[in-house]
């Protein structure tokens, strides 16, 4: 999914439909069109859907805090830690409960 503008690409999504959740593979905003709520509305297409699936999830690096933060704004948790998921550096599973 792309986030585009008058022709230029704000941002992308990258996603996984499970039979029980959106996986978030990729998701990136331009570095000058960050903090304007662009990744927001990628995200949200998901998290505001009418589906039967119930969660959505995301998997992040332990040294990305502004994805962590990012996440946290937009109502998910920390679930998980993963050891070892990002080579030598740890990350955190992050889950957002999607509503009924
Ligand atoms: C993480 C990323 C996708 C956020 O996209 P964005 O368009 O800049 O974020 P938004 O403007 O929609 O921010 C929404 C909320 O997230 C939080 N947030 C976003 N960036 C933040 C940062 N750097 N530090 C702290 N909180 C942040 C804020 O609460 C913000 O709300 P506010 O602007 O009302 O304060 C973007 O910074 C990015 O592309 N980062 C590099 C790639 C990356 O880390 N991808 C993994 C994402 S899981």
């Amino acid at each position: 999914m792309v986030s585009e503008k008058a022709g230029v690409v704000l941002g992308y999504m990258v996603y996984e439909i499970l039979s029980d959740r959106y996986e978030l593979l990729r998701l990136a905003v331009a570095a000058k069109h960050q903090g304007k709520g662009v990744g927001r509305q990628l995200v949200e297409r998901l998290t505001r859907k009418r589906t039967r699936r119930r969660f959505v999830s995301a998997n992040v690096r332990e040294s990305n805090l502004p994805a962590q933060k990012f996440l946290r704004s937009l109502g998910f948790l920390a679930v998980r830690v993963l050891r070892g998921e990002f080579g030598s550096e740890d990350g955190y599973r992050f889950e957002y409960t999607i509503q009924e």
